[in-house]
């Protein structure tokens, strides 16, 4: 497979969200997020590029940034917003960890207006289809900390399997030792969940 030339669409729809790669020009929109998102990304993604923007014209920036690595087929990341009014409900994050298997990593965070409403789960839900029959993936790793119960009940209602706990090998930005699981999910596995 040569993954400069897949196929790979720039959205896909859900339910309830517009799940799209960024487009140059969405700065000012991911500015207002970041700033709206500090405090509540500070315990488990303190070091996420998205907290230490200090302008809008660095998040412009950025975008561009995900612009380039979806170029080169280095990571993609989305925003997920509400179909009915546009408004940013949640990030999602697909990088490479190998073109080869290929195995790709699932990442997330939901705005902080937005938690506890199912609509990460049904963002991610919609990313493994992009991972899957898009990239053709064979697996997907999913990480999260052991004191983030919310992660991981986001990826075992995906279907994820729990293959490993990592004990005590983090410290979180306050300082507190933590561990790491490590979350699986097989081309096969994923195939049977849709029944397919
Ligand atoms: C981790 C994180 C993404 C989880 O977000 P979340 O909002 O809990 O996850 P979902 O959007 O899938 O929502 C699921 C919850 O909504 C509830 N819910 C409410 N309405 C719902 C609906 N219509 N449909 C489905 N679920 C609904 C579910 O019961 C579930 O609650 P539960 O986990 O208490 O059982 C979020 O807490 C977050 O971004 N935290 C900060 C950053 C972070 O932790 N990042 C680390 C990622 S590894």
């Amino acid at each position: 497979m040569n993954r400069m030339l897949l196929e790979i669409p720039d959205c896909f729809d859900t339910t309830r969200l517009h799940v799209c790669r960024y487009q140059a020009g969405d700065g000012a929109a991911y500015w207002a997020m970041a700033q709206r998102n500090r405090v509540h990304l500070f315990p488990f993604e303190a070091e996420n590029p998205v907290r230490s923007l200090q302008s809008e014209q660095e998040a412009e920036g950025l975008v561009h940034e995900f612009a380039a690595l979806w170029a080169l087929r280095q990571s993609f990341f989305f925003g997920a917003w509400d179909r009915r009014d546009q408004t940013f409900v949640a990030q999602i994050y697909v990088g490479v960890v190998n073109w080869d298997l290929p195995e790709f990593e699932l990442g997330y965070f939901v705005d902080v207006d937005h938690e506890g409403q199912g609509y990460v789960t049904e963002a991610a839900t919609g990313a493994l289809a992009f991972i899957f029959d898009h990239l053709q993936a064979h697996r997907v790793l999913l990480r999260c900390s052991d004191a983030n119960p919310r992660s991981a009940r986001v990826a075992e209602r995906c279907g994820f399997s729990r293959e490993a706990h990592l004990r005590q090998n983090r410290r979180l930005a306050d300082g507190t030792l933590c561990g790491e699981y490590y979350y699986g999910l097989l081309r096969e596995e994923y195939r049977q969940n849709r029944n397919l």
